[in-house]
């Protein structure tokens, strides 16, 4: 049995590649863009100072248990404080934050940055359905490309789509550009979330939210509305389709003369 655990921690780089959630995921998925890499790398960097924490506060409860319970010191120590251990204990945690916050700003502010984006998308949020705007292109009537995406029902289902998370018409952006992602709602409030790209965004009836998007390589990124919206919040998916800049033009085209 332990050697199926073992086997399965090894293979789990192999098993976890993908751009949508999988069964018994335990990780990250795959990043996409420069952001999500930095999400997983501070994850690490935390999980550093878990580690070493919990194993030292772990340590020291049985420690304490051990040598301090009634049966071992019958007569108990009177000793009440100790100026320098009480300065170590209460130094030592504050020096331990403010060194988790110097990355941990730094990203917080790389997520805020939007660097003079080559494309604005609007994405809105419906009971329950996302809908998409390109407003940068307009067809000969001067209409701008908007459409909806709703979620494929598990009965119109091609086989290797996968269930709860296909669209009908998926979002295409073009890869290692600058997008601005202008977010908000129709209705109630929803969230607008691709684990892959390291976005999370909410959708505020009334409000427009602006995030940014630099994908790095071409790939089909599957997320799923998260705020609770309805009855329907968990059939309104949202499909991200990255493609090279020359596909994306033609589907621009495309859109375009439709
Ligand atoms: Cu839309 Cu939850």
């Amino acid at each position: 049995m332990s050697f199926v655990i073992v086997l399965f921690f090894l293979s789990y780089p192999i098993v976890g590649l993908s751009d949508a959630a999988e069964n018994w995921q335990l990780g990250f998925q795959d990043p996409a863009t420069p952001i999500m890499e930095g999400i997983i790398n501070l994850h690490h960097d935390l999980m550093f100072f878990v580690c070493v924490i919990s194993i030292f506060v772990t340590w020291m409860l049985i420690r304490t248990l051990w040598h301090f319970n009634q049966y071992r010191s019958e007569i108990p120590s009177s000793l009440s404080h100790g100026t320098l251990i009480e300065i170590i204990w209460t130094v030592t945690p504050a020096f331990i934050l403010l060194v988790i916050a110097i990355p941990s700003f730094s990203l917080l502010y790389a997520m805020d940055e939007i660097i003079s984006p080559a494309i604005t998308i609007k994405t809105l949020g419906h009971q329950w359905y996302w809908s998409y705007e390109y407003s940068d292109y307009l067809n000969e009537q001067s209409e701008s490309i908007a459409y909806d995406s709703y979620m494929i029902p598990e009965e119109d289902l091609d086989f290797g789509q996968l269930r709860l998370l296909e669209v009908d018409n998926r979002m295409v952006i073009p890869i290692n550009t600058h997008v601005r992602l202008i977010v908000s709602a129709a209705d109630v409030l929803h969230s607008w979330a691709v684990p892959s790209l390291g976005i999370k965004c909410d959708a505020i009836p009334g409000r427009l939210n602006q995030t940014s998007l630099f994908i790095k390589r071409e790939g089909v990124y599957y997320g799923q509305c998260s705020e609770i919206c309805g009855i329907n919040h968990g059939f309104m998916p949202i499909v991200v389709e990255a493609v090279s800049l020359p596909k994306y033009i033609f589907w621009i085209s495309n859109k375009l003369s439709e």
